[in-house]
């Protein structure tokens, strides 16, 4: 008789399963005590004992026959049951084993505990691999005193970096605060190193920021997929952040909001976030533009196997049929969002004149000079830089000589001129060369020597801005 399955090398390999983060692997653990009915669940992060992770709930708990599934690889009380979040009886185990060498899980009712745990060294060297039976143990100290409860304890964490990284312990939360968002808005109270998480919720429909939050846009779509002889249901709804707020903040504070690097969509089964990112937009590629709206789909659990949700809860890989489903729709409103933020950002600008450095004025004497109206020459042109709120031209810039200023005016309606604009509130350096590329095309304007070469300059500036609409546009 052979094994299925060589358990030890089973152990090594899985612990490499890949929880994109630290939060979707204690993803697995407040999956089940929400499946137990727990309302509070408080987790402890500590670089004790080579990293320990403390997961308490007030849960209904575990029989001894529940605590010998528990820990046991495809062991479940709810194998492929669609109601929850668990169906796959890999969700503790694996998550554990990713992170920890070693799993406690006490679990107690009244005043019974009971315990079992998976020590990865001792199985390595133990010549028979099974998991031991549960035991019934003194209360340890540091499960909460609630009359019923589960309590998950890794420790020898060797797999989740340095636990008591600030940066990381604050991504965790906030990705924790966005996957239970439902949840944290009803029953779930959840404790991270004593801090309550408030719930996050990516589309900014449900909380406010410097007095304003999000709106939908449109009416959400809705698509009846048939399953057997029924059908179930995918919604989407997409909502527009308020650009012409919420782009004063700095840089940190979009990005401690969650607005900053926020692009793409919320993939909802049953109440939790089982994937964000960039699905269902085609060709669409991803800009920073998008971070200024959002979306979120929300499938029925009896779509599993359409959307390809795996073990490891995190991530999705739809079937060639949804994607022909949903891909047309959400690429074209995702375009339609893009181009709508661009003009968001243009009609928002604050039309801020541009003094270029003196340096510039300098050099002059070294080119062609430029001629006044009345034929005199312009002598140490200064120049200076502004948006035409007036214009009627499809020219991205136009060209204007008063006095020895040289001006030059941007067409506020033209795909660059969002994107410079852009650029310059996020780094004002970063946009500097375009600047200086911009004024010295229009100082070879002004510099024509005769009517034809003004006219083939015009020409060329209007071609070159529809040939740059053309590609920016889309
Ligand atoms: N906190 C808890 N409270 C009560 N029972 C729990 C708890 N955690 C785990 N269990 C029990 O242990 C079993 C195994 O959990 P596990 O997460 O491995 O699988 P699952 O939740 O059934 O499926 P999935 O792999 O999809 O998460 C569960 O079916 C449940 O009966
Ligand atoms: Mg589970």
């Amino acid at each position: 008789m052979i094994e299925l399955v060589d358990a030890r090398n089973f152990l090594r390999s899985i612990r490499e399963t890949g929880y994109r983060s630290l939060a979707h692997s204690m993803a697995e653990f407040i999956d089940n005590s929400l499946q137990a009915d727990a309302t509070t669940v408080s987790i402890t992060i500590s670089a004790e004992q080579g990293g320990t992770i403390l997961i308490a709930d007030n849960g209904v708990g575990m029989s001894r026959e529940g605590l010998r599934k528990a820990l046991q690889f495809g062991g479940s009380t709810r194998f492929n049951d669609r109601h929850g979040t668990g169906r796959f009886g890999m969700g503790l185990p694996t998550s554990s084993v990713s992170l920890a060498k070693r799993v406690d899980v006490y679990t107690w009712k009244d005043k019974i505990v009971l315990h079992s745990f998976l020590d990865i060294d001792e199985l390595e060297e133990s010549a028979l691999v099974s998991l031991p039976e549960p035991r019934r143990v003194a209360r340890p100290p540091f499960i909460p005193k609630s009359t019923h409860g589960t309590a998950v304890i890794l420790i020898r964490c060797d797999r989740s970096g340095k636990l008591n990284d600030a940066a990381g312990l604050a991504q965790t939360k906030f990705e924790l605060r966005r996957i239970f968002r439902f949840p944290l808005q009803g029953i779930l109270t959840l404790e991270v190193n004593g801090e309550h998480l408030k719930h996050f919720d990516p589309l900014f429909l449900s909380s406010a920021h410097m007095g304003v939050s999000a709106a939908l846009y449109g009416p959400p779509l809705e698509y009846r997929i048939p399953v057997g002889n029924h059908s179930a249901t995918v919604r989407v709804r997409f909502a527009e952040l308020p650009i012409s707020v919420w782009r004063e903040m700095s840089n940190s504070e979009k990005q401690a909001l969650g607005v900053s690097r926020g692009a793409g969509v919320s993939i909802v089964r049953n109440e939790r976030e089982i994937a964000y990112g960039w699905y269902f937009f085609g060709s669409k590629r991803r800009e920073n533009y998008d971070d200024w709206w959002r979306c979120e789909l929300r499938f029925d659990p009896e779509l599993d196997e359409q959307f390809g949700v795996n073990h490891t809860k995190q991530q999705i890989s739809p079937t060639p049929e949804i994607d022909r489903l949903l891909t047309p729709d959400l690429e074209n409103i995702a375009r339609t969002l893009n181009f709508r933020v661009r003009q968001e950002f243009v009609r928002t600008a604050k039309p801020k004149t541009h003094q270029v450095p003196k340096v510039v004025s300098t050099g002059d004497r070294y080119l062609p000079s430029i001629l006044t109206s009345k034929r005199s020459p312009v002598r140490n042109p200064n120049y200076l830089l502004q948006i035409d709120e007036e214009t009627r031209s499809t020219a991205f810039f136009r060209v204007e000589l008063a006095g020895s200023r040289i001006a030059v005016w941007l067409n506020p309606n033209h795909p660059i001129t969002s994107a410079y604009l852009a650029a310059k509130s996020e780094d004002e350096g970063q946009v500097e060369l375009f600047e200086y590329a911009l004024l010295f095309a229009a100082r070879v304007e002004l510099g024509a020597c005769n009517q034809k070469q003004l006219w083939w300059f015009r020409h060329f500036r209007t071609e070159w801005s529809d040939a740059l609409a053309a590609f920016l546009g889309n």
